[in-house]
């Protein structure tokens, strides 16, 4: 339990005697008389003083004077719970800061953990032993600039974004035209390239945006899932941004980043049900709050976009093929008959048995001398995919009960299921939102607006922090 040492000031005596280290006897009594910006909590664990923090609490900003826990009752989460406390005091403040001993790597982690970041060097300020001022900027009535980093697969981008939704300046630079002779990317070649562009892509970011790094809150990177060739390229530039300009180092979900590129748009409004779709990813996701994300149910094989650029393949269209089959669906008419995949209640999704459905029909009718009708096959192919998706979306809004439907991911830019899902929405009378078409495929910008809000939920990265090729959305 919590509880402020002016309430219980009959026991300051015990709180001196716990900590001779700190406090001199009488010094207690003689800082609340004379230093009306000091104050004391203590931590009883049954009625016991066994931790307390000192805090100065000076107009608009705040200062940890001194923070200690008996160490015996250490490890226990109570330094923790008193931090927390003066971090819910402080909200209103600007900034708060502290210091701490340099060697004192345990406190400098759980104050990183708090968003603290290291501000200077205090030589000698602990009797010979160097001391760090780290601080923490507060939120309040301050707009918070977070520069976004994505290189998870063939797109180098930066971006950022004000308050997770106002977009200030994105640069986006695309492999498309190096990998489009391959049919498909190629890690190796991908690296490269992001290697070759990324400074110009900070320098041209900065530049479009009118800002300095000073002006920069936070980096956010898309630390996975991706080519770990290139997505190791953008963490090792948010690391340095970070070292180098004494920036908080925020890792993001490359999904959540899709996600939340409809916060670009308008502000997510929870419950809702996100359908994501793209080139590595089918999954239907449940949030129920900011950055909190419940796996419904997921492609048990091929994502969606993967099979739009395989089928792509056979109807001889350059990769990726998404958005030229899209075209093609729109000139033609659904003709060919395609099985439903995975067509059952649960959550899950199933293309590679549609993609070899299309496949075989081409070889077959290849075979017979028949000509394929290339937009009709685009079209039928476009629409089986969109009655599955739409199927199970449906399924998973009734059963969540939920009135906010979003889509995320380079698939989402496709005609034909926004449409659909436009269609559901109305019927149904719930919200539906999907990223800007330039939003849908990768980019620096959702990953500065998720970012964001991954800040908020208290997620932060070190040095250490590495590329994931696979990683769990949560
Ligand atoms: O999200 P994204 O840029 O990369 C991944 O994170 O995977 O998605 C790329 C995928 C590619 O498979 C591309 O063919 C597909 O998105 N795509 C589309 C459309 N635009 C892009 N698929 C169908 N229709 C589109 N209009
Ligand atoms: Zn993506």
């Amino acid at each position: 339990m919590i509880v402020e040492l002016e309430k219980i000031k009959e026991r300051t005596l015990e709180l001196e005697n716990l900590f001779p280290d700190v406090f001199s006897v009488g010094s207690i009594d003689e800082d609340l008389k004379n230093n009306p910006f000091s104050h004391y909590l203590v931590y009883l664990e049954r009625d016991l003083i066994v931790g307390f923090i000192n805090y100065y609490d000076i107009y608009d900003r705040m200062e940890i004077a001194n923070f200690n826990v008996l160490e015996q009752y250490q490890n226990m989460g109570i330094g923790n719970k008193l931090l927390k406390r003066v971090m819910e005091l402080s909200t209103n403040k600007e900034n708060i800061t502290l210091e701490v001993r340099c060697d004192n790597e345990k406190a400098i982690h759980l104050y990183e953990k708090y968003g603290f970041i290291k501000k200077a060097i205090r030589k000698n300020y602990y009797n010979g032993k160097d001391g760090l001022l780290m601080e923490k900027k507060l939120m309040k009535d301050k707009d918070i600039y977070v520069l976004g980093i994505e290189s998870s697969c063939d797109e180098t981008s930066f971006s950022i974004v004000k308050n997770g939704t106002e977009e200030i300046a994105t640069v986006i630079s695309s492999q498309i035209d190096i990998h489009k002779d391959y049919g498909g990317v190629v890690p190796e070649i991908a690296s490269r390239a992001h290697v070759k562009n990324i400074t110009f892509v900070i320098e041209e970011c900065l530049e479009k945006a009118k800002l300095t790094m000073d002006d920069i809150d936070m980096v956010a990177v898309a630390n996975g899932p991706g080519l770990i060739g290139s997505l190791l390229v953008g963490l090792e530039a948010a690391k340095t941004i970070c070292w180098l300009y004494n920036k908080p180092l925020i890792p993001v979900h490359h999904i959540a980043g899709h996600i939340y590129a409809n916060n670009l748009v308008k502000r997510l409004e929870f419950p809702l049900v996100c359908l994501v779709i793209s080139g590595g990813h089918t999954e239907l996701v449940y949030m129920d709050k900011d950055y909190s994300f419940e796996k419904l149910g997921g492609t048990l094989d091929d994502a969606v976009g993967e099979c739009f650029d395989k089928v792509g393949k056979v109807l001889g269209v350059e990769y990726p093929a998404g958005p030229k089959i899209d075209k093609m669906a729109k000139i033609g008419s659904h003709t060919y008959d395609l099985p439903l995949p995975l067509n059952d209640d649960s959550y899950n999704f199933s293309f590679s048995g549609l993609k070899s459905a299309v496949i075989n029909l081409v070889h077959n009718e290849e075979q017979r001398g028949n000509e394929i009708n290339k937009e009709n096959l685009a079209t039928s192919f476009q629409e089986t995919v969109v009655d599955i998706l739409a199927k199970k979306t449906v399924h998973a809004i009734v059963d969540k009960n939920v009135k906010n439907l979003i889509l995320a991911g380079g698939v989402s830019a496709n005609s034909g299921i926004r449409k659909r899902m436009e269609e559901i929405s109305i019927d149904r009378g719930i919200n539906f939102t999907c990223p800007e078409i330039k939003y849908c495929t990768d980019n620096a910008a959702m990953i500065a607006a998720a970012g964001y809000y991954a800040y908020l939920d208290g997620r932060r990265a070190d040095f250490t922090l590495n590329g994931q090729s696979s990683m769990e959305l949560k």
